[in-house]
């Protein structure tokens, strides 16, 4: 089975084929860079950006595929979460395309993608795992017991850990987006030098909060002078990311030894950090559990997840029709079945 995907949630025009859900015959992604200049996404520069390059991104998939419309099964496109311009240039184009080719649409939950990341890289990968979705948009705890049946532990209370990540970066003078940047510096630091707070809330709790710690390194930061800013700043990024880390890994491993499962992973754009990456691989050897996370171009925004899902749905007989609207604020929850 071919199926097509398109992803333009936020700011990264992407396509991609996929075979039998799981083999990636093409992942084309391209990378606004338009918006560094402002230190954040401007949604409207985001549309107008996938307006131009949706065409040329999907023929180039297409090509490197090796295949033609005629030959997909399945156009598959993300509808939500994200920025409803963004969303509504793949949704409708998608729309288009399934229309004049007579081919089925499947409306696709962002995070349902970065969820099924692993499976298209890991053979092995199966339920049932626990896994941490962590990007610039987002922070959620997911159990999945069996395929397709999600249990949400947990989510993020105000802001997401990549959020977290930009913001702390853009403040210490890193640009945008700052968290590969920061995870560079943070290696030249100490991690124990600055005690940020960890925010681990209620005890039981799989919730996450990353304003505070946040604001706390501000406060810190504010008050150095120039000079004490140079000398600190690898201490600062590098105690940061300990806190932020601390608090994902304790949950993320409660979560595995509560729900008795033998699979952890990791997926979106945070699950590229390489502390976090290593704590983990630290307690995969103790605890006896694996650790599974994408390679990096599949923890980023990418349209081969939105096609894995939709190769996902289709094989069930699901599929959508031409209404399909983009839900800037779609949950999790609302999509997909969970137990
Ligand atoms: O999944 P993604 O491409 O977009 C969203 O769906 O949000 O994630 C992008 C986020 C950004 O916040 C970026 O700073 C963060 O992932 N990120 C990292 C690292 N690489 C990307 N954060 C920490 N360490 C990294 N190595
Ligand atoms: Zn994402």
């Amino acid at each position: 089975m071919l199926v097509l995907g398109i992803e333009t949630s936020c700011d990264e025009t992407a396509a991609s084929v996929v075979e039998d859900g799981r083999k990636i015959l093409s992942n084309v992604i391209l990378s606004q860079d338009i918006h560094a200049v402002y230190g954040g996404v401007v949604p409207e520069l985001a549309s107008r950006e996938h307006i131009k390059t949706i065409i040329p991104v999907v023929e180039q998939a297409l090509k490197e595929a090796r295949c033609q419309v005629e030959d997909l099964n399945g156009i598959a496109v993300t509808y939500g979460p994200g920025l409803v311009g963004s969303l509504l240039i793949g949704l409708c184009f998608a729309k288009g395309m399934a229309y004049s080719y007579n081919k089925p649409l499947i409306g696709v939950n962002h995070l349902e993608g970065h969820l099924l990341s692993n499976y298209l890289e890991h053979p092995d990968f199966s339920p049932p795992y626990v896994c941490l979705i962590i990007s610039g948009g987002h922070t959620l705890l997911v159990y999945v017991k069996e395929e397709g049946k999600y249990q949400l532990l947990g989510q993020t209370r105000d802001d997401a850990s990549g959020e977290a990540f930009d913001k702390v970066g853009n403040l210490l003078g890193l640009g945008y987006p700052a968290g590969p940047k920061l995870d560079e510096l943070a290696k030249q630091g100490n991690p124990e030098a600055i005690k940020f707070p960890r925010a681990y809330l209620e005890k039981d709790s799989y919730d996450f909060s990353f304003s505070g710690i946040k604001t706390s390194v501000a406060l810190f930061w504010e008050k150095l002078s120039e000079d004490q800013k140079r000398g600190r700043v690898a201490d600062i990024a590098a105690s940061f990311q300990e806190a932020v880390v601390d608090v994902l890994v304790d949950k993320l491993l409660r979560a595995a030894s509560e729900r008795k499962v033998k699979k952890m992973a990791l997926a979106g754009g945070v699950a590229c950090n390489s502390r976090l990456r290593k704590r983990l691989k630290q307690n995969e050897d103790q605890l006896d559990i694996d650790l599974y996370y994408p390679s990096s171009a599949l923890c980023t925004d990418n349209a081969a997840m939105i096609a894995a899902v939709g190769e996902f749905r289709l094989k069930r007989g699901q599929a959508d029709d031409l209404s399909l609207n983009a839900v800037p604020y779609l949950k999790l929850e609302s999509t997909i079945e969970l137990t």
